[in-house]
């Protein structure tokens, strides 16, 4: 069998690809997309048929480990992840060092970041129990984490986890339950965020995943390595799209504002783009964007909202655009953060938090994929290289004569 990385080792390929549009930077058994087919698998399994009948803690299960697990192996996993839903009694303090108006992703890379300071018995990469411990704290952790900037953001104290519910339940528990009053969660909102949970698990090499491979590639430690991912996914050109698209939304307003939206886009010096439109690998429908769509309209449908007014302009623009020469030649469709938005608004969730909820999700595919690398013997540091474009050698200038 050909041993790739050798083989490219020994030529001494040196390629120039800004925005790496065709170069891989590892081997990956977890996630398969195929981007002109709009086909996403994790360990083969289309993400449809995994929406539609697996839940959340399953597909983490089968992203960490590799297989669906038997009943057994789901209970003890399950089991695990519910108890390590707390966090440290002293990271409350540290939430409060933060502005109240902080974005509450803001307040996730400080506070990931700075769950190193807390787990000691978590940090040695070389050792596989302090692996497993981090993996099952972040994936618990997280919602936690998310719940608790929300909760401080707003100015309201902060509930502490559930383990009698589900991972989706308890974490609309902890963003909604006020001490004073009681609180049910809805079993449609919990099933509907489970699936959004599902869907942005992971997508193979991503900016966040790729940033959280490259930080570890160093040996940092695992809270590091997912506050830089963290870092990365804010951005708008990533997971921070699905706060873009809802506000691009409300800020068209009304399906007849369209056409004038679409001509700002297509004006480049607008410097204007259609957020949770495009995407660098799907040339085709985002699959989770299918899905994404069709829960809008089961969970508007199931809360009574009819004639959703955001719902219909962004139906009306996906329409309008897939019929749209620019779009059209360029394979732009709607990618996971073009829907997602809309139900989180009808859950109740301030635009502000839908990042944080990407970040709950994708902390699995973001552990997934640090597992298998820290797995794999041959990894190395990740050092790309440049083309260096600036002058050549020169004398150093003393500043009278300069
Ligand atoms: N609206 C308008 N035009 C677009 C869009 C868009 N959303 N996306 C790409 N284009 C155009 C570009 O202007 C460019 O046109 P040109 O050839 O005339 O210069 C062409 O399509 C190619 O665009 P690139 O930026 O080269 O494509 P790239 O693969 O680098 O970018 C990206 C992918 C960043 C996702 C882009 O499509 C984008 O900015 N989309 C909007 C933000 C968004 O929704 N991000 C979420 C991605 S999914 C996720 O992270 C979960």
């Amino acid at each position: 069998c050909l041993d790739i990385r050798k083989l490219y080792t020994d030529a001494g390929v040196f390629t120039y690809d800004p925005g790496y549009t065709s170069t891989a930077a590892c081997d990956s058994t977890i996630t398969y997309i195929d981007g002109d087919a709009g086909i996403l698998l994790h360990r083969g399994y289309p993400i449809e048929q995994l929406a539609a009948k697996s839940h959340f803690l399953e597909v983490c299960y089968l992203l960490l480990y590799g297989d669906l697990p038997k009943a057994a192996e789901l209970e003890k996993f399950e089991n695990t992840v519910t108890r390590h839903t707390m966090i440290h009694e002293q990271i409350h303090n540290f939430f409060r060092g933060f502005r109240r108006d902080a974005h509450p992703m803001a307040t996730m890379v400080g506070v990931v970041g700075a769950m190193s300071a807390f787990y000691h018995d978590s940090l040695d990469i070389n050792d596989p129990r302090h692996r497993e411990i981090a993996a099952f704290r972040l994936i618990a952790k997280m919602p936690t984490i998310a719940a608790m900037a929300y909760k401080y953001s707003i100015g309201q104290p902060f509930v502490y986890p559930r383990n009698d519910l589900d991972y989706a339940s308890n974490f609309l528990h902890m963003c909604f339950a006020v001490p004073a009053e009681p609180y049910e969660v809805n079993p449609t909102l919990a099933r509907a965020l489970d699936r959004i949970f599902m869907l942005h698990a992971d997508h193979e090499q991503n900016a966040s995943t790729s940033t959280v491979r490259l930080a570890s590639s160093s040996g940092a430690n695992p809270f590091a390595c997912i506050a830089a991912g963290i870092a990365c996914l804010w951005g708008p050109a990533h997971g921070g799209a699905n706060q873009a698209a809802l506000e691009m939304l409300r800020e068209i307003g009304t399906p007849d504002r369209i056409p004038e939206f679409i001509a700002k886009v297509k004006d480049k010096s607008s410097n204007v783009r259609l957020m949770g439109f495009g995407h660098r690998v799907y040339k085709n429908y985002d699959p989770r964007a299918k899905v994404m769509k069709q829960s809008a309209d089961e969970v508007l449908d199931l809360l009574g909202i009819h004639d959703n007014p955001t719902l219909q302009v962004a139906k009306e623009l996906e329409r309008i655009a897939l019929e749209d020469e620019y779009f059209i030649s360029r394979k732009l469709y709607p990618n996971v953060d073009f829907y997602s938005g809309i139900i989180l608004e009808a859950m109740g969730f301030p635009t502000s938090m839908f990042t944080p909820i990407f970040a709950v999700a994708r902390t699995v595919g973001w552990i997934s994929q640090w597992k298998e690398q820290l797995a794999d013997p041959q990894h190395k540091i990740g050092r790309p290289r440049q083309l260096y474009l600036g002058p050549t050698q020169r004398d150093y200038v003393e500043v009278e004569d300069r």
